[in-house]
């Protein structure tokens, strides 16, 4: 059986870069409070203009031009997104298949906040491996902007606009997905949640990710059969710093291993695991054969990991 695997990659940030220390001067904070405390340095904002359904969009058509194929090609769309254009519906999975002009086929959102660009690989995998779907359009996106509440100090700093998108298909037999794990503890739903406006308890979140994120990585590996130190690159959702330090350093994978964004793009929830890869791919740190170890923790609460041969 051919796996699942990655055919084609692709990102888009909105141009506007906010800086710390813009954030500076609307808010009872510093660019050495938030650079120490989370590594953020700056973050892209969407214009009123743009919505989450357009940065997808945007995400997309890079991939299905690095991918080679045509629009008409895609024959499932699945989005992971928290921030979807409209409350409800139509999902944007819906929008974009409007917006690339693709064919009517099977389009919707998956909710499972950062974890979720994961979660959608995840399905993705299932449809391509058992032969109902040969190219699937899965995108991570996030106008995280329009749901942060920016008089609050305590989450404005940390979060960002973008999306990032994959075209997954069968690849081979031993290349592509070879392990995942999905899990979610909604007695956590408290600690991190959006009614308004987004809330969130910071120190429950970090403790929760550090102690989660190096447990599910170290179980994908044991699935796939493999050892940590067989890992070429991990890519962890990026939502801090010291939480990606932490969970590299208890397991023990290099710094240079490991992909780090968060400084340039914040928290973009859905969409920083494909942000950080393509990045990874573009300064040609991913070479053919290696194996990625792709991680994600969020609200939910929910993690979700998979092994990846590139
Ligand atoms: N500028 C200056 N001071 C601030 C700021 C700010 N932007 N924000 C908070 N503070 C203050 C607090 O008020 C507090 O002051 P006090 O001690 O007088 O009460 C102090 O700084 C320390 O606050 P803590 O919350 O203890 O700071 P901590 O070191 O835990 O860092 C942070 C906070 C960065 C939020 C951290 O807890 C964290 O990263 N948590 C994980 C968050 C996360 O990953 N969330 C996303 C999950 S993904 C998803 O699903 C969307």
């Amino acid at each position: 059986m051919k796996r699942a695997g990655i055919i084609g990659i692709g990102h888009y940030v909105p141009e506007t870069v906010v800086t710390n220390k813009d954030l500076e001067e609307k808010l009872d904070t510093s660019d050495e409070w938030i650079t120490t405390r989370t590594g953020i340095r700056e973050r892209r904002i969407a214009s009123d203009e743009m919505d989450t359904s357009d940065l997808a969009t945007q995400a997309a058509l890079a991939a299905i031009e690095n991918a080679g194929i045509g629009v008409e090609e895609i024959d499932l769309i699945l989005v992971a997104t928290s921030t979807a254009d409209y409350h409800g519906f139509p999902s944007v999975a819906c929008l974009v298949q409007n917006k690339l002009k693709a064919k009517t086929v099977g389009a919707m959102d998956v909710s499972a906040a950062c974890s979720g660009f994961i979660y959608a690989m995840v399905m993705a995998k299932q449809f391509i491996e058992t032969g109902a779907n040969q190219r699937v359009l899965v995108i991570g996106a996030e106008k995280m902007s329009k749901m942060v509440d920016w008089s609050d100090r305590n989450t404005a700093v940390l979060f960002g606009d973008g999306a990032g998108a994959v075209i997954l298909g069968p690849v081979s037999e031993d290349r592509g997905i070879l392990s995942y794990e999905m899990g979610a503890d909604g007695s956590g739903a408290d600690e991190l949640f959006v009614d308004d406006y987004l809330q969130m308890n910071g120190r429950e979140v970090f403790k929760f990710a550090v102690r989660q994120m190096p447990d599910t990585i170290q179980r994908v590996v044991d699935q796939a059969g493999l050892t940590v130190s067989e890992v070429d690159f991990l890519i962890p959702h990026q939502a801090n710093t010291r939480i990606i330090q932490s969970a590299a350093d208890k397991l023990g994978i290099p710094e240079q291993k490991v992909s780090v964004t968060v400084d340039k793009y914040g928290n973009t929830s859905s969409a920083s695991i494909p942000l950080s890869l393509v990045q990874e791919v573009q300064l040609g740190k991913i070479e053919d054969g290696d194996l990625l170890v792709l991680v994600g923790f969020g609200a939910g609460l929910t993690w979700a990991s998979l092994t990846l041969r590139w």
